[in-house]
């Protein structure tokens, strides 16, 4: 076998309408439909490649080497590939993220994106889009939507080939800013993996999933629109029926920090002033703060000046997940 090379780049996203809970944990299949925005200054570089002299796959993720779990859920990923090339080399793996780690900036997104996308290309897979983000869902369920450009909807589907994600609108149709509130971390989170198993126990996940579709469609309409207060009032209830769920199930998560609220409670009141700003939150402390380019030095301004606040990163619609290179 020839040793082939690959490297790949994936933007990271936010959901602007939320995946939590699975109806099949193992295929990542959602129990709703998701929207989300590719987030351009949040990026995953990965290379991959399979070479006959290895042992076993070896990953380095900036430049730190990658072992137990999180080795095997990589490599565990890597199979589906070897899989689909008929071998059973393994591959040596360096990533590395632009973002800083333990920030709590979720990068399993353009982690399984990236690689996904230069696992493919080293083994010189032809897979269309839509089969990347079939495949990149494997990993991680948000991947599956770092895959495509833009703002992007995940189907939920039923079966592999039926769960996708494929761009609503290109990068350039919409100047939205999103604001990241990086917050100081005191105690580890449940990982949202451990988190979408326990979205069943609570009573309220029904009612989540059941009236997901209605959000959805009035967060598409918002963004072919540009409609900046209907995607507002729509993202930040979507976030908040998500944390709703987490806070009622099985063992109960919260996530937010007292900064988190206060946070929360500035963003509803720039926005009765006048300012096109909202929020969401995912599975940890962060506020990503979502505003139109107009308000967003001013809502920057605004952030600077709040405690508890450790940075706040900047980042506008992202492209999709693509090859940089093939050796
Ligand atoms: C709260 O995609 O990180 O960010 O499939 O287990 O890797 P796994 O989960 P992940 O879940 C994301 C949860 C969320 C909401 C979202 O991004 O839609």
């Amino acid at each position: 076998m020839p040793t082939w090379k690959a490297t790949a780049c994936s933007c990271s996203n936010i959901a602007l309408i939320k995946y939590w809970g699975n109806t099949d944990e193992v295929q990542r299949l959602p129990a709703n439909g998701s929207i989300s925005m590719n987030l351009d200054t949040l990026m995953t570089r990965t290379s991959v490649e399979f070479r006959d002299d290895l042992a076993s796959d070896h990953v380095t993720l900036d430049d730190k080497t990658v072992s137990g779990a999180a080795l095997g859920r990589i490599s565990r990923h890597l199979d589906h590939f070897r899989k689909l090339a008929g071998i059973t080399t393994f591959a040596a793996v360096e990533s590395s993220n632009n973002f800083p780690a333990g920030a709590g900036i979720a990068s399993s997104a353009s982690g399984f994106a990236a690689l996904t996308v230069a696992a493919a290309a080293s083994l010189g897979l032809k897979l269309s889009e839509r089969e990347l983000s079939s495949l990149a869902r494997l990993g991680s369920g948000s991947a599956a939507r770092s895959i495509p450009a833009g703002f992007v909807e995940w189907y939920p589907g039923s079966t592999h080939e039926a769960s996708y994600a494929a761009s609503i609108a290109a990068p350039e149709h919409w100047d939205v800013v999103d604001l990241v509130a990086i917050i100081s971390q005191g105690h580890k989170t449940t990982g949202s993996t451990e988190g979408h198993a326990l979205a069943g126990t609570s009573v309220l996940q029904q009612a989540r999933v059941a009236s997901a579709p209605g959000r959805i469609a009035a967060c598409r309409e918002a963004i072919l629109n540009r409609d900046f207060a209907t995607l507002a009032s729509v993202v930040e209830m979507d976030s908040n029926i998500m944390h709703a769920v987490m806070m009622t199930s099985v063992p109960a998560l919260f996530y937010w920090e007292p900064e988190t609220i206060a946070i929360m409670a500035a963003v509803r009141a720039w926005r009765a002033e006048g300012l096109s700003v909202c929020y969401t939150i995912d599975a940890g402390p962060n506020v990503h703060c979502l505003c139109t380019v107009a308000d967003a030095d001013a809502i920057t301004q605004e952030l600077d000046g709040m405690p508890g606040i450790l940075e706040v990163r900047r980042g506008g619609p992202g492209r999709g997940a693509y090859v940089e290179s093939v050796e």
